[in-house]
């Protein structure tokens, strides 16, 4: 089976072709990072009409790359939800129409499954089950992965998710969009221990997390009149320090609760350098492993998407002819593959 996949949740476009045989054929993406910087954040309307611009032009180039034509896709994937809305539409839109008018099956897919099966797309896969650290720009979550399809939500946050709080941190440094990645490359010229800002949650029980007093603490540093620019890099390096700390010692709290010793890192953050040293490090240091998917595979990309996507389109599995997307849709209602496709048959 040969599935092509169409991501456009937020602000990247992205088809892949996915071959059960052959792997990973073709992963073409745009960013609309330049569309969005001087706003300083996503403008869901332009994502949108952006998605609109890129879609059927990245199809093709996917194709090509792929040495596939319509004729060789037996079925496609598309990003569902969670997300914003019109731009979920846009794919949903492209990728129902293709599937009808190519007359092969569509499956829609949820965004963090993508992100969770992200790992599969590697030479030396994780085993199930598995604790996953999911840490993106909207999620930041601990999940039991038993299997595909099969998640226990663990623990998530309670306010901010950890990529939020690398953006809004980084915007009160003056630092452009995405503040994620500008923020880890300013702390790598900043020093150990200069700024010791809140590990929130760290001292109570539990697999929860909070971000949002992190942001509180760094505005009241940065806008105190007597602040020293110089020191912005130092103040990058204790944001980072607070949060890939606190994240490292959940997840290391997650394999002690569980009694796995398989940690799976995915999502945006997943591509912060000291994040990865750190829980490769640790998780190793307990005799367990730790996955990361590929950097270009942690941020938002349709190769994730084709994975999900095919498992569930092999099991049978259908999206229904309207196009629908869901801003909203929780993790935790998912089922894996075969139970959902007995399911949705006895739904229809
Ligand atoms: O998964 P993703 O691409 O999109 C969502 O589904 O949200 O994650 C984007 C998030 C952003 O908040 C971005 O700042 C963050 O991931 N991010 C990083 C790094 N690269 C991306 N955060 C810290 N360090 C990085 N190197
Ligand atoms: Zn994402």
């Amino acid at each position: 089976m040969r599935v092509l996949a169409i991501e456009s949740s937020c602000d990247e476009t992205a088809v892949a072709v996915l071959d059960e045989v052959r792997g990973l054929l073709a992963h073409a993406l745009h960013s609309q990072i330049d569309l969005h910087r001087v706003y300083g954040g996503v403008v869901p309307e332009l994502a949108s009409r952006d998605h609109l611009r890129r879609l059927v032009p990245l199809v093709r180039t996917a194709l090509a790359e792929a040495g596939s034509t319509a004729a060789d896709i037996d079925g496609i994937a598309y990003t569902a939800g969670p997300g914003l809305i019109g731009a979920l539409l846009t794919g949903a839109a492209l990728a129902r129409s293709l599937a009808y008018a190519w007359g092969v099956p569509a499956v829609d897919v949820h965004h963090l499954e993508g992100h969770l099966l992200a790992p599969l797309l590697e030479p030396d896969p994780p085993a199930f089950p598995h604790v996953a650290l999911l840490v993106s720009g909207g999620h930041t979550m601990l999940v039991e992965v038993r299997g595909i399809g099969d998640y226990q939500v663990l623990g998530e946050t309670r306010d901010d998710a950890a990529g939020e709080a690398f953006d809004k941190t980084a915007k009160l440094l003056g630092l452009p969009y995405p503040g994620g990645p500008e923020l880890a490359r300013l702390a790598s010229a900043g020093h150990e221990g200069a700024y010791a800002f809140p590990r929130p949650m760290l001292d109570r029980p539990g697999l929860e997390f909070s971000f949002s007093g992190l942001k509180t603490a760094v505005s009241r540093v940065v806008k105190d009149p007597l602040f020293d620019p110089a020191r912005r890099a130092d103040v990058a390096h204790g944001v980072e320090s607070a949060i890939v700390g606190t994240l490292a010692a959940k997840a290391l709290r997650a394999l002690e609760a569980t009694g796995l010793d398989t940690l799976v890192v995915a999502g945006g953050v997943g591509a912060n350098r000291r994040l990865r040293a750190t829980l490769e490090e640790a998780v190793t240091r307990r005799g367990g492993r730790v996955h990361f998917p590929r950097i270009e595979f942690c941020t938002d990309n349709a190769a994730m998407i084709a994975v999900a996507g095919l498992a569930r389109l092999r099991a049978g599995e259908r999206a229904p002819l309207a196009i629908e997307a869901r801003a909203q849709w929780p993790l935790a209602t998912l089922a894996p593959p075969s139970a959902s496709a007995a399911y949705r048959e006895g739904s229809t």
